[in-house]
Parts: C-alpha cells; structure tokens; sequence
C-alpha cells in the first residue's frame, strides 16, 4: 500500500496564521500538525508516500518534509494547481500509485487511535473512519449498519445528518480509485469530492467503516486547532 498525504486548501478559516504558512505547517504543540498524519502512514508501515499541496506552499512542504529520509520513507510530490477538491487531489497521485491500494491522508487530521492494524488488513473496496462528534453538520456524515460495519448512506456535510459519526480525513481505496475519480462530477462547490468517491464505492456495496474509539481532530478552525495542542500535551 503507499500513502498519499493531502495538503490543501487555503486555510480560509485560519487566516492571518494562514496568510503565508499552510496549514498543516501550523504548530500543534511541540510539531507541525502534518507530522501527525504523517505519523499515522509510517506507523502502518507505508513509507512510499506522495504529499500533494497547491503551488504556493510546495516549496515550504518540500524544504520541511524533505526526500522522506528523515522519517525513513521516500516522498514524492504533486502540484494541485488549483484547489479543485480532495479527490482532484488524489487523482495526482494515479501515476505514482503504480496500481497499489492507497491510504489517503488529510494532512491537517490528528488522530489519537492507532490506526495500523486496521490499515495493514485492508485488502479491498474502500474504507473510511468515522468518529461520533456534536457537530456532524461540518463533515461528511455517515450511517452505519446494525452491525456497525457496513455504511448504509453517506453525505457532504447535510443540514439534516442522519448520524453523528463523521468521516475523518483517513481513506483506504483500493487500486480502482482512479478509474472511480474519473466518473466524478464537480459538487455544487465546483470540487471533485472524496465523499462522491467513497460514494461509489458505497453503490457497489464495498465501504465499509470503523467507529474510533478516542479523540480526532480536524484542526481547521482556531478552537480545533487550539484543542489538538491540548490534547497533544496531555497525552505527553
Ligand atoms: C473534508 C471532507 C469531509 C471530512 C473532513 C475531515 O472536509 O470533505 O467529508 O469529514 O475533510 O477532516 P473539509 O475539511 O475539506 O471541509
């Protein structure tokens, strides 16, 4: 499996911490926030790894992260030119891929579970994380199963949620990914949506979810951004 860590966005809601940094080189504690999704890919033992982000920060990203020797992995780059979504993001990674299973990897998600086992058994279809949360509205949402396995339906942040478990930025895809992104169509927020990708898979029958058990943050906003180096800190 390789990995591929997406680094995008504008940081809108960020900003003036945003201004001229990206977002995932913000401070969480004692790191830079990428260092913990980082973390999450090396810890499952996938050291081939593509980091994607938009032309204005590559040079930051590549002169921080560097050839991957550092974290003993070896990295590749990508430029999304223009910010066009997640999946847009991820279809970049097709040719590096080389036909593998991807994990992908939102780079400002912190996540406190390991992960790894559950990574290194994937094998086919797709399968996200989910994570019961107050505030489903600003994720995409899923609904499980009795069994709790299987997702039943699944949404870019709705006004009405039929859950509270949101999806986190962890994605396992097998290697049909990039055929499935070229499917695609713009969402009515003109991007290539990784919720209309799980979507699919979900069509098919083959997406299946794990429920976390601790704290995950998306630390796109002050407050979360705030809260990860708390917890962060704590857990030392
Ligand atoms: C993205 C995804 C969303 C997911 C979230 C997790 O949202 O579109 O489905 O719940 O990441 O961090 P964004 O943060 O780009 O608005």
């Amino acid at each position: 499996m390789k990995g591929v860590l997406i680094c995008g966005g504008m940081g809108t809601r960020l900003r003036p911490l945003t201004d001229i940094t990206n977002k995932s080189l913000l401070p969480v504690y004692d790191k830079p926030l990428v260092l913990y999704p980082l973390q999450v890919l090396l810890d499952a033992g996938i050291k081939d790894i593509a980091v994607i982000t938009g032309p204005e920060h590559m040079t930051q990203i590549t002169q921080f992260l560097g050839d991957g020797s550092k974290y003993g992995g070896t990295f590749a780059y990508k430029v999304q030119e223009k910010p066009g979504g997640i999946a847009q993001a991820l279809a970049l990674a097709e040719e590096f891929a080389e036909g593998s299973r991807i994990c992908a990897m939102l780079g400002d998600n912190v996540f406190f579970d390991d992960l790894s086992p559950m990574i290194k058994e994937f094998k086919k279809g797709a399968r996200v994380f989910l994570k019961e949360v107050p505030d489903p509205e600003r994720f995409g949402v899923a609904e499980l199963d009795k069994d709790g396995k299987m997702v039943l339906s699944l949404e870019e942040k709705p006004k009405a949620p039929k859950s509270n478990l949101a999806v986190t930025g962890c994605y396992l895809y097998d290697e049909r990914c990039f055929a499935m992104i070229r499917k695609l169509k713009p969402s009515p927020r003109g991007e290539l949506e990784i919720t209309d990708l799980s979507a699919l898979y979900l069509e098919e029958k083959s997406l299946t979810a794990s429920v976390l058990k601790d704290e995950w943050i998306d630390a796109g906003t002050f407050e979360s951004l705030f809260r990860a180096a708390e917890l962060v800190r704590e857990r030392k």
